[in-house]
């Protein structure tokens, strides 16, 4: 099969038929969803849809039903489907990079037919041999076949990245931490701030630890400069533990270190065994990687079985992404009322707030996925953008937020579109007596959206006995735009299908705008400026001068007052 190429030039949205009749749509949109909601009993039931297992209600979104059929002409008039199905087959989307965009294919059941074949490349081949290749060393760590240096099992696996490389891993394993092997944890380090080394390490036994390093480039300065630090942690702490001598250094390094990365050479420099080393492709992005081997610590903690069911997961949103009806394609919808909350509500930030204590790190990953794709000002084919683009996305676990931040979103002047996400079955037994505390917990998610939306009138405060400049203060405007996501229960598809709906959101967005969703120039400047300042930082007099005033000063502080 060849892949399609993709058209040189976005189509600019501002452009389109649909856009003028949004703005225009946008102006005479009158009401509430109040009256919404009391004048169309079927709003719910027409805004809600089913994608996999989960369960998406959008009926408490500022959209009537008009909004929606525009904003899906929008998604034909700039093509969004014939960019998907060429992300799909492998065209080479990522123009600037010049690189298909194929995390989709990582979770591509084996034996698919017709097998993907792309840039002569036979993609299924190659993720399913690595995906045979991880979790075989994933069940000889969890066996006790694959021990430490001294044949101790190993207990902890340590997950060195940053980024992609560590953000995906963290929030998977925490929202699936149950499922780990009993005596088996992982740990991440991330942080250049040689802090998060030491406090991850310091009660770690090194004859029971090993350690992955993961980054796609090999380069990554944090990621390098941590490997180094664990090594030198863990090669004096077998030299005091068990007597290593000096000739056994290198075994131990191949006993406790592993790698994951695209550049398999630059693991082999570092020291690492290439055959201890698992690849992937320079056609999956660094916030596209965890269902890759990236997930390597994943498959060894959780295990393989968990993983399979994760990237099942995944699969059945792409699938859904893929062949669901515009009309009832909820990525495709989500993505848009992104745009519409975006570009006609005037929303600069979007809110995400999972119902699950285990999804604690769920926020932190979007946030990479999200503004890394679409945080950007130029189109793929260089020209500016013509509407504004990425928003902030930002969130906390409820019910920890409700007593936070939720003030600004009720009764705040901005506009905060917010996902709320929960799960009918917890994944715990736990009770207050005869009080089962998920119903209650669940009570404050069904609460939320409902106030957000429908809010209090200031009749309703005064019924209440509420009188004078205090009826303001306790009055709710509602019209919130909120969007439910439920579900059966946290299980490993589940998680896998929430992340690939936000993937695939983040997608939809960044095509309306023209976007490259798939590269990251915005990070390289300060990584250059960072190497740049190394001499100045060291205490270079003459270094220190070239720098600007304000950076001059903040160095000369830091020179100042470091401990001696
Ligand atoms: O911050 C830029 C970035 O390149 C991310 O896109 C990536 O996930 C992260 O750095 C880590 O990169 P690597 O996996 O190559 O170490």
């Amino acid at each position: 099969m060849t892949a399609p190429t993709s058209p040189t030039a976005p189509i600019d949205p501002t452009t389109t038929d649909a856009w003028a009749e949004l703005e225009a749509h946008h102006l005479e949109l009158d009401g509430s969803l109040r009256e919404w909601f009391a004048a169309d009993p079927q709003r719910a039931e027409r805004f809600t849809h089913d994608a996999a297992d989960l369960h998406v209600d959008l009926s408490k979104n500022l959209v009537a039903p008009r909004t929606v059929e525009l904003l899906l002409q929008l998604a034909r008039e700039v093509g969004v489907q014939e960019r998907r199905d060429e992300m799909f087959a492998g065209a080479h989307i990522n123009t600037t990079e010049d690189r298909a965009v194929l995390h989709t294919a990582l979770r591509r059941p084996a034996g698919s037919s017709p097998a993907l074949v792309v840039d002569g490349q036979n993609i299924d081949e190659d993720v399913h041999k690595t995906l045979h290749r991880v979790f075989d060393f994933a069940d000889q760590v969890r066996s006790g076949a694959w021990t430490g240096m001294t044949g101790k099992r190993i207990e902890t696996v340590v997950n060195i990245g940053i980024g992609g490389s560590d953000l995906g891993p963290v929030m998977v394993y925490e929202a699936l931490k149950p499922l780990a092997q009993d005596g088996l944890e992982a740990r991440f380090i991330s942080n250049i701030d040689p802090t998060d080394a030491f406090a991850t390490t310091q009660d770690l036994d090194p004859e029971t630890t090993l350690v992955i390093v993961a980054s796609k480039t090999f380069t990554t300065l944090e990621t390098l400069t941590n490997a180094r630090l664990v090594r030198q942690w863990l090669l004096t702490g077998l030299r005091e533990n068990a007597a290593l001598t000096a000739e056994q250094e290198q075994e131990a390094i191949a006993q406790h270190f592993v790698a994951v990365s695209t550049a398999l050479d630059k693991v082999a420099d570092f020291g690492i065994d290439p055959k201890n080393a698992f690849g992937f492709w320079d056609w999956v992005g660094g916030r596209y990687s965890v269902d890759s081997a990236i997930g390597t610590v994943l498959a060894t903690v959780l295990g393989p079985d968990t993983f399979e069911e994760l990237l099942a997961g995944f699969h059945a949103m792409d699938e859904h992404f893929a062949t669901a009806p515009a009309e009832q394609n909820v990525p495709l919808l989500m993505g848009l009322l992104n745009v519409w909350n975006v570009n006609f509500l005037d929303a600069e930030t979007h809110a995400v707030l999972p119902y699950s204590q285990y999804l604690h790190c769920f926020p932190a990953y979007l946030q990479q996925l999200t503004m890394e794709s679409n945080g950007k000002a130029v189109r793929w084919d260089g020209s500016l953008a013509t509407t504004e683009t990425g928003e902030v996305f930002w969130g906390e676990p409820g019910t920890n937020g409700q007593h936070a931040f939720y003030q600004l979103i009720h009764q705040g002047t901005r506009v905060i579109p917010a996902d709320f996400i929960a799960f009918a079955t917890p994944n715990h037994p736990l009770k207050d007596g005869d009080q089962d505390v998920h119903e209650l917990f669940l009570a404050n998610f069904f609460a939320q959206t409902k106030a957000l939306a429908f809010g209090k009138t200031a009749e309703e405060v005064r019924a209440e006995g509420t009188e004078g400049s205090l009826v303001a203060a306790r009055e709710f405007s509602g019209d919130r735009p909120t969007t439910s996501i439920m579900a059966p229960q946290l299980t490993p598809s589940v998680l896998g299908q929430l992340i690939a709906l936000y993937e695939h959101i983040t997608f939809v967005q960044g095509v309306v705008w023209g976007i490259n969703s798939f590269d990251q120039w915005g990070v390289e400047l300060g990584k250059q400026l960072a190497k740049d300042l190394g001499e100045a930082v060291a205490g270079d007099e003459t270094a220190i001068a070239d720098e600007d005033a304000s950076t001059a000063g903040l160095i000369r502080y830091y020179l100042e007052h470091r401990a001696q």
